[in-house]
């Protein structure tokens, strides 16, 4: 089943936790990005797991291997259930982040590669050639051999890496029909996210800016709920 994720970009640890209350009992996962645990910190993952959520930290490390695995080690005491880190700081990194959250043992994070942020469209990608879809799934299949357990990618390249790889793969750039996409370049809707395969689809400012973000979240589960998910591989 794919899981939706409520992306709660704000800067002001009280304007979040007063999203999460509205949204507690309709979505069991959020995301704290860089915005509020700049602020707020481990307190803030601490505080949404009492109230009952699954936090995907998304932090995107990308360091020399010794430092991502450090700040790997220190994020997954915070209790976060998936953190991510950039394909593209290589293998060395990516097999340290991973060594470095198996530690954790059974409670360990899962960790996932962002490969193409999705707000890059063609020809955006300073210094690469390869369009931005050809791209992901060429970090996709990098980050398959190394182990990663998944990836962040579009519901455009999610399809071709859910059948190629084991990939758990979760996908921003969620937009309903008729929502803006804001600065997000590769959109899908939450059912072409759904039936592309995605594992979890993450939803920011159409739920969090949306005059009854509990309704908007629902009007979106209600959605993913309306297709059948395509399960190309072992992973669905
Ligand atoms: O508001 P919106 O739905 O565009 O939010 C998308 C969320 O997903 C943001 O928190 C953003 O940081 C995150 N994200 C993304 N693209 C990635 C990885 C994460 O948009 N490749």
């Amino acid at each position: 089943m794919s899981e939706l994720i409520v992306a709660m970009d704000f800067s002001d640890p009280g304007d979040l936790l007063a999203c999460a209350d509205e949204l507690r009992g309709t979505v069991s996962w959020c995301k704290v990005g860089l915005e509020a645990f700049v602020l707020a910190g481990p307190e803030l993952v601490h505080k949404l797991e009492q109230k009952g959520f699954r936090v995907f930290l998304d932090l995107k490390f990308y360091d020399i291997p010794n430092t991502v695995a450090a700040a790997v080690r220190s994020a997954s005491r915070t209790g976060a259930r998936l953190l991510t880190i950039h394909t593209q700081g290589g293998e060395a990194m990516c097999r340290a982040a991973l060594a470095a959250a198996r530690e954790a043992g059974d409670r360990r994070p899962l960790i996932f590669g962002v490969t193409v942020l999705t707000s890059f469209g063609e020809g955006q990608m300073p210094g690469i050639e390869q369009g931005p879809q050809d791209f992901a799934k060429h970090l996709a299949s990098l980050a398959s051999s190394w182990g990663l357990d998944g990836v962040v990618c579009s519901g455009l390249e999610a399809p071709h890496i859910k059948t190629h790889t084991n990939l758990l793969a979760l996908c921003p750039g969620i937009r309903p029909k008729g929502a803006s996409a804001n600065d997000q370049a590769r959109v899908v809707t939450p059912a072409m996210a759904v039936q592309a395969g995605a594992d979890y689809l993450v939803v920011g400012r159409p739920i969090t800016k949306a005059a009854d973000p509990a309704g908007a979240a629902r009007a979106i589960l209600e959605e993913m709920a309306s297709v059948p998910r395509t399960c190309p591989n072992t992973t669905c």
